[in-house]
């Protein structure tokens, strides 16, 4: 089994990576609120492209995959694990807590909390993929913390695949997002959470249909608080303030990676691509 790097080896000056996935570019939107709140953190990105979009895939499939890739950033000494794709979170955290019991994770689920704390109309709206409503972990934030207000659920189907391309703001992507809000503004949604590490690189037209009235909650700059509690309750935050570097990875074609890398987020750093071999990652 693998394990985190031993507290006893972490070197201050020379510290281990944080490692983040995704399905593909979508948890960029987590690694850039990671990147704003921890520069000195040097970070493993790992995008499986060759798999995306994981959202309409079967929950056992997600979690294989997910495992495989977590067993190769512990590998390459990460301190800890950000699942930055809600639909792996739902799928997989558990799983992953129970395979790889030493390592610390931070996962993803829908904001719902603070959305039905602030919501003023008592209507929120929630965009999502398919595995992540299938999830437990959905039934139980909307069970703990949404048993006063409606929720209105819309899929966004094909949006991931156009976020993927880097189209943020085409005719395709607005008219998805069309079908999925205007119903719901018709509704009084006054709220939406984006439960979907794609979904933030369209948030400017998301708000050109919704208005600025509508709050839009991205969870990611929570997500990075997170992950500073955690690395300083385990005592391995980076001893520097700036100069952490990413290297990413993808399943997927790392040319296409590169043009689309520059449209969501301006960190450079250098690209592997990677191949699976069964369950396993190697570098290809
Ligand atoms: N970005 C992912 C999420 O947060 C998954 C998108 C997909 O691959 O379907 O759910």
């Amino acid at each position: 089994m693998l394990h985190p790097p031993d507290l006893k080896f972490h070197d201050p000056m020379n510290p281990e990576p944080i490692g983040v996935f995704d399905s593909g570019v979508g948890g960029l939107s987590v690694l850039r609120a990671i990147r704003e709140q921890l520069p000195g953190e040097s970070v493993l990105y790992l995008a499986d492209q060759g798999h995306v979009p994981y959202g309409p895939r079967p929950m056992n499939e997600v979690r294989r995959f997910s495992e495989g890739i977590v067993r190769y950033l512990l590998g390459q000494r990460s301190k800890l694990i950000v699942v930055a794709c809600n639909a792996a979170s739902a799928a997989a955290l558990q799983h992953l807590r129970q395979v790889f019991p030493e390592a610390p994770f931070v996962g993803m689920e829908p904001a719902v909390k603070p959305a039905a704390e602030g919501t003023l109309s008592g209507v929120v709206g929630i965009l999502a993929t398919p595995a992540t409503f299938q999830g437990a972990l959905y039934a139980s934030v909307v069970e703990r913390f949404a048993s006063n207000v409606e929720i209105m659920q819309e899929t966004c189907p094909g949006l991931v695949g156009l976020v993927e391309k880097g189209e943020l703001e085409t005719p395709g992507t607005r008219k998805i997002l069309e079908q999925a809000l205007l119903p719901m503004l018709r509704r009084g949604v006054d709220t939406i959470v984006l439960g979907c590490t794609h979904y933030p690189f369209v948030i400017p037209i998301i708000k050109k249909i919704a208005g600025e009235g509508v709050r839009v909650i991205d969870p990611a700059p929570a997500i990075a608080r997170q992950v500073i509690r955690m690395l300083d309750a385990a005592g391995l935050r980076a001893d520097r303030e700036t100069g952490g570097t990413i290297r990413y990875h993808t399943t997927g074609d790392p040319e296409v990676f590169s043009v689309v890398l520059p449209r969501l987020f301006d960190a450079t750093g250098e690209i592997i691509g990677m191949v699976w071999d069964g369950d396993i990652l190697r570098e290809g």
